[in-house]
């Protein structure tokens, strides 16, 4: 049998089938043709005007796009004039690409199959615990605070540390108001998630899915929620990411200089069930690569998290308990990527 292999990149353009690994049972494949492209379904929220006279406007659009209305639970939304400068938005994917197009030999520096390794390169998901592999390969970065992180990230392309310190600096000020705008679209005050989160955390991925010659057979990653409290997401302009609403898979189509932003299983706790973390997945296509960038901002380890007591009344009592992020991202890591929400592990009660 031939050494079995640490990267898919390279591997991915020599195949002309799936190899065994890969192939998800016919019951959890993606089903391509039976998946919505309607562009119209994922909110975009202009964010100019936030801290201007349509403030509140914008305060109740946010709070709408992540519940459920009008019968559609959504938890997804996008959004446009962010403040992230396209040009820093364009470096950034040029250098994810660039960075995978690394000899493979310069990009293995960088690998370890270690989850608790806070930067490193790996593939799939978490390949000491899943039954079959995805079609991935990622880099995965700490980035809070930043010069605690910084040396331990490739020096490959050169420019790599600074485009994407300079990056996720910028994101994370998006995050910050979005967090402001979260907050009091909850009717809590405003800095009240920004204070829970204890001294915050910021990962990030730089997402690599090589084309595949049979994408009816594997995922990029099957569907997830994810565990921390808000992602900001940026693909390049290859489609890929799917979202589950009322049932159906929906693909959302890349908008150029939009980021997408996700409610994770953190924002739904906080938020005592009223925002919904969504299950998404991300499929490959037999033609072209496609690069995604998530910004995953979490409370830290140590942060206690439970549902806002302004939340919790006679209607509505406490959905979870309280605990510990560090419990949460141990417990998220351990049992893979599941369509079955983690946040069910930390139910109040076993009502
Ligand atoms: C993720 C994720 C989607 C994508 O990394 O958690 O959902 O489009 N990625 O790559
Ligand atoms: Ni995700």
């Amino acid at each position: 049998m031939a050494a079995a292999k640490l990267l898919l990149t390279d591997f991915a353009f020599t195949v002309n089938h799936v190899p065994s690994n890969y192939i998800r049972p016919i019951s959890d494949r993606p089903n391509l043709a039976d998946v919505q492209t309607s562009d119209a379904s994922i909110p975009v929220i202009d964010l100019q005007g936030l801290y201007g006279p349509n403030h509140s406007v914008i305060v109740h659009q946010i709070g709408q796009a992540c519940q459920e209305y009008a019968c559609q639970e959504y938890g997804f939304l996008q959004v446009k004039n962010h403040g992230v400068p396209e040009a820093m938005i364009n470096n950034m994917v040029n250098l994810a690409r660039e960075f995978f197009r690394l000899p493979e030999s310069e990009r293995l520096k960088n690998f370890s199959d270690d989850p608790s390794k806070a930067n490193r390169l790996s593939t799939s998901f978490n390949v000491k615990t899943e039954k079959v592999a995805n079609w991935r390969d990622f880099l995965r970065l700490h980035c809070l605070p930043l010069e605690d992180h910084v040396l331990e990230w490739p020096s490959n392309p050169p420019s790599f540390r600074k485009v994407v310190a300079e990056y996720c600096t910028r994101v994370r000020g998006l995050t910050l108001r979005l967090l402001e705008a979260i907050s009091e679209s909850l009717g809590l005050k405003r800095d009240h998630i920004d204070k829970t989160l204890s001294k915050h955390g910021q990962h990030m991925a730089l997402n690599y899915y090589p084309p595949c010659p049979q994408p009816e057979l594997t995922y990029g990653l099957p569907g997830h929620t994810d565990p921390n409290l808000i992602t900001i997401l940026l693909q390049d302009d290859v489609p890929g990411l799917q979202v589950l609403i009322n049932g159906k898979w929906v693909a959302v189509n890349p908008i150029p200089n939009t980021f997408i932003i996700n409610i994770g299983d953190q924002m739904q706790v906080i938020s005592n069930d009223r925002y919904k973390s969504v299950l998404h997945r991300a499929v490959v296509n037999c033609e072209k690569e496609r690069t995604s960038i998530p910004t995953f901002y979490c409370p830290s380890p140590d942060a206690l998290i439970g549902p806002a007591e302004e939340l919790i009344d006679d209607e509505h009592p406490a959905v979870y308990r309280n605990f510990t992020y560090a419990d949460y991202y141990k417990k998220f890591w351990n049992r893979g990527l599941a369509t079955e929400c983690c946040l069910d592990m930390f139910k109040a009660s076993n009502s």
